[in-house]
């Protein structure tokens, strides 16, 4: 098999987006674009080099340790003009160098597979993949003659009215022997619409220099659509999801409404695990097997283990959740959290950088933050950890065992020592020992008849104790 290289063009300014942000960073179901591109070649084992320009920086930031090489384009003139600028790094290399955008988030590694296969079968120069689009606007159109042999590809801009009609389409998706690239692409000129070196202007002058161009034409349309604009991202955004959620439920996770169901790639979810719809899941989270997600619930960078439940309008960042756990409905787990077997966050509970322990119960209104809790202990309702002085976060320690009576207020740094007692109402500054009730109320005083007394019917007040 002959050698084969490829190169990622990613250095577009991707000028219909109107973002700050390179287009090729803008997010599919939580990945840049570009990512996926980068994955699909990973898998057939294929080298990358990725062309960079317009916020290049950013670009380079966020796939540095991600396996590829970097070539900068600058200024950017035109997608032939990008790969001019790998000749230097490809100086030494024989072969067949693949091409094609970082805009193209829903290409499959078996279509690349497939197009090399076909380019070494044709023996071809040039091999390129076509597909035919109903509504073909803002791609190149293919150009063949009467015995259907493509001439050439005529950009948008540049296309008469006739051509626009023309429903096959360039995928912006080649082949092409390395030794025929690099001793023509000095020979485009840049002169159409936009003024730039367009690549496929390089189909034409194989045909001249007698190469072969061979054409494979992709039925899936959808799979090689480019990306140009945000409307074009919401639909390569609905079509990754509908792969992940597919994925899903062919491996045994139960999605209620799969189109209103936002999973990020990469994410893994046990069997029978049963998701609601709205349910968000991003970015690193994993689920364990037979897990409920219920509506509207939001985990991010999270994982959890078998038998979960998150209830309604929950929300979950950067915390390791264990078996059996239950949480809200209407919780907030901000990061960094541990949330051990078994234990219970209950509606209206925010909970940060804490350890909660086994079968814990905090199931109602309550702060945690900054808080190592045991195992078996009860939190009241109301409880808050009072872990901020104005300038400084303390941590509060409750043992196993204890039991903290509702709205009771922990004044960090403090330690709440094994099975100790907190009477309702509390605020507690000072350690407690083991085994002991702390109470810190003040004691209940009875103003008899003060009603009668207030309205004017007694003369003096009489407080009775
Ligand atoms: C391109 C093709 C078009 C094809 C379509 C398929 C050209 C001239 N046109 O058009 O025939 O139908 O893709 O999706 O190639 N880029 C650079 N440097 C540049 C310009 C672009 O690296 O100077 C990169 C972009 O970042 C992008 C890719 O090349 O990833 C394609 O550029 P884009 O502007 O999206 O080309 P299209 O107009 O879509
Ligand atoms: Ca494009």
């Amino acid at each position: 098999m002959k050698k084969v290289t490829s190169i990622i063009l990613a250095a577009g300014l991707g000028k219909r987006m109107r973002s700050a942000s390179p287009k090729v960073l803008h997010p599919v179901c939580g990945k840049p674009m570009l990512f996926y591109s980068i994955e699909a070649l990973k898998n057939i084992k294929i080298d990358r080099i990725v062309v960079i320009g317009h916020k290049g920086e950013s670009v380079k930031g966020y796939f540095a340790d991600k396996g590829v090489a970097f070539v900068e384009q600058e200024p950017q003139l035109g997608t032939g003009h990008a790969v001019i600028c790998t000749e230097k790094k490809l100086r030494s290399f024989r072969g067949d160098l693949l091409i094609l955008s970082g805009d193209v988030p829903l290409i499959k590694p078996g279509t690349l597979k497939g197009l090399i296969r076909f380019h070494h079968q044709k023996d071809a120069t040039v091999s390129f993949i076509t597909t035919f689009l109903k509504g073909p606007a803002g791609y190149g159109r293919v150009i063949r003659d009467d015995n259907s042999s493509v001439k050439r590809i005529v950009e948008e801009k540049d296309a008469t009215a006739k051509e626009k009609a023309i429903q096959e389409v360039n995928t912006g998706i080649y082949i092409i022997r390395s030794d025929f690239l690099f001793s023509n692409l000095n020979k485009l000129k840049r002169e159409n619409a936009q003024g730039e070196y367009y690549l496929p202007d390089l189909i034409p002058l194989a045909i001249r220099r007698g190469g072969k161009v061979a054409v494979l034409t992709h039925t899936d349309s959808t799979e090689v659509m480019g990306v140009n604009n945000r409307i074009e991202l919401a639909e390569a955004n609905r079509i990754m999801r509908e792969r992940i959620n597919r994925g899903l439920m062919m491996n045994g996770v139960t999605i209620i409404a799969p189109h209103a169901t936002y999973i990020d790639h990469g994410i893994k979810v046990g069997k029978d695990t049963t998701i609601y719809p709205n349910a968000v899941l991003n970015g690193g989270t994993s689920i364990g097997s037979g897990c409920v997600i219920e509506e509207g619930s939001k985990i991010i960078d999270s994982s959890l283990g078998r038998g979960v439940t998150i209830r309604s309008y929950s929300i979950i960042e950067h915390s390791k959740i264990g078996n059996g756990v239950s949480i809200g409905p209407f919780a907030r787990l901000r990061p960094d959290n541990v949330i051990s077997n078994g234990a219970k966050i209950g509606n209206f509970v925010e909970v940060k950088n804490s350890r909660v322990g086994r079968g814990t119960k905090v199931n109602h209104l309550s702060y945690i933050g900054d808080a190592e809790i045991g195992s078996g202990v009860n939190v009241g309702a109301g409880t808050i950890t009072c872990n901020y002085d104005g300038i400084r976060k303390y941590k509060t320690t409750i043992r196993d065992g204890v039991f903290i009576g509702s709205d009771t207020q922990l004044i960090a740094p403090v330690e709440i020592g094994k099975e100790a007692y907190i009477g309702s109402g509390s605020t507690i500054t000072r350690n407690v020992p083991p085994r002991s009730l702390a109470l810190s109320r003040v004691e209940q005083k009875i103003v008899k008849e003060w009603v009668e007394k207030r309205k004017g019917k007694a003369k003096k007040l009489k407080i009775d104790n």
